[in-house]
């Protein structure tokens, strides 16, 4: 089998470039997957992780590219999507020499990918990856960066859940409603803010139980419940924050919620539980439209960070959460599906027009 058929992501999604770096000396062994230049740069994060093997992690990279093509694509962005992985678990195998060399890789790319931090690198990680490439955002604000990326992660999902609730219920507070948060982390407790200062009532669960004793300290009137009686909770949101995959078969036959909208990237545990979701009357915000907020924090930093322009920014999510609804509404699709026709749409109609020679321009 050919390099180009190796996987069913590259044949079918047609990545545009994946380059494997390696550096003998350092240790360094990562990939650099390029979905799509249509719209900008490809912009995505350096995930740091023990995969099972290469195979995993070649597959993980060309998913995550992909996904981040849509995010940027939908959230009016003019960016492209990519990601990269440094194989390597984070606790053990992560140093100054392998982010070096990693951030020399980057920065061969030209620009035509931009990294920032994931699962497993944090501000202070790309604030050495800069020291190689001008291609990195998600820095620390003492380098010029955006800071922790969950603040307008948080601030987009509230105003997704709004613009469901908008759409649900014909007004968009969620005053008075119950919003079971799953996984109370740096997103899911910034959410809770919103969620308190809106009027909602808030039910709370987290595998790690200092977390939702940390919310419940700064909010104490938020309820805690155990990860495994959330699901089925009385609520009427309900908002996925903690891992992909939450939205099992099981989860979307137990909830009783109106909405699904949270943070969590790739909800769904497969394809097809949108319709699931839709059939049983439950309106989902797609995930990759509710978290764009933090990919447009980073993508500020490009132009020279300024919060209240990518605030403003991030604000948008709630039109567009409320056009892909209306979109999914005109086309008889489920909402996830009209987010995906959405953002190729928009790959299609302005990607074309950067093939008009404009001299001087790109
Ligand atoms: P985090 O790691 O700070 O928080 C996740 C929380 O979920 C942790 O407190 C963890 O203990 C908890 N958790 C894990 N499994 C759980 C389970 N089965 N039930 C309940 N709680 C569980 O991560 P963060 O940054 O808050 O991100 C949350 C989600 O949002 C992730 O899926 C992430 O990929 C996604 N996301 C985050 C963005 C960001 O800017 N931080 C941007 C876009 C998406």
């Amino acid at each position: 089998m050919g390099v180009f058929d190796r996987t069913d992501h590259l044949k079918d999604a047609g990545h545009e470039q994946v380059v494997f770096c390696q550096d003998r000396a350092s240790g360094l062994k990562a990939i650099i997957a390029v979905y799509s230049t249509a719209l900008g740069p490809a912009l995505g994060g350096t995930r740091f992780y023990p995969y099972a093997d290469e195979d995993a992690a070649v597959d993980d990279v060309l998913k995550l590219s992909k996904a981040m093509a849509y995010k940027a694509a939908c959230a009016g962005l003019d960016l492209g999507g990519g990601k990269a992985v440094i194989l390597g678990d984070p606790e053990r195998d992560k140093t100054e020499a392998k982010l070096r060399a990693f951030g020399r890789f980057v920065q061969a790319l030209g620009g035509r990918y931009y990294t920032a931090c994931d699962v497993g690198t944090y501000v202070q990680d790309m604030d050495v990856v800069a020291k190689e490439s001008q291609f990195v955002t998600g820095r620390s604000p003492e380098h010029g960066g955006a800071g922790d990326s969950a603040v307008l992660t948080a601030y987009g999902v509230f105003q997704a859940m709004r613009a469901a609730a908008q759409h649900a219920w014909g007004t968009p507070t969620l005053d008075g409603r119950t919003v079971a948060v799953e996984g109370v982390g740096k997103v899911g407790r910034q959410l809770v803010e919103h969620l308190v200062e809106d009027g909602a009532q808030v039910v709370a669960s987290d595998v790690d139980e200092r977390a939702v004793d940390r919310v419940r300290s700064a909010f104490p009137m938020v309820r805690a419940a155990s990860v495994a009686e959330l699901p089925a909770s009385a609520c009427d949101v309900y908002a996925p924050c903690a891992l992909g995959g939450s939205v099992t078969d099981q989860l979307a036959q137990q909830l009783q919620a109106r909405i699904v909208c949270g943070a969590a990237n790739n909800q769904l545990a497969h394809p097809g539980l949108e319709k699931v979701l839709a059939d049983r009357g439950i309106l989902y915000a797609p995930d990759y439209v509710a978290n764009a907020g933090g990919l447009v924090q980073v993508a500020d930093e490009i132009e020279g960070f300024r919060f209240e322009r990518a605030k403003a920014k991030a604000a948008e999510i709630y039109d567009t959460t409320l056009a892909i609804f209306r979109t999914a509404e005109a086309e008889g699709v489920p909402p996830a599906v009209a987010a995906d026709r959405v953002a190729e749409r928009r790959m299609a109609d302005v990607g074309r027009l950067r093939t008009l020679l404009v001299p001087g321009r790109s």
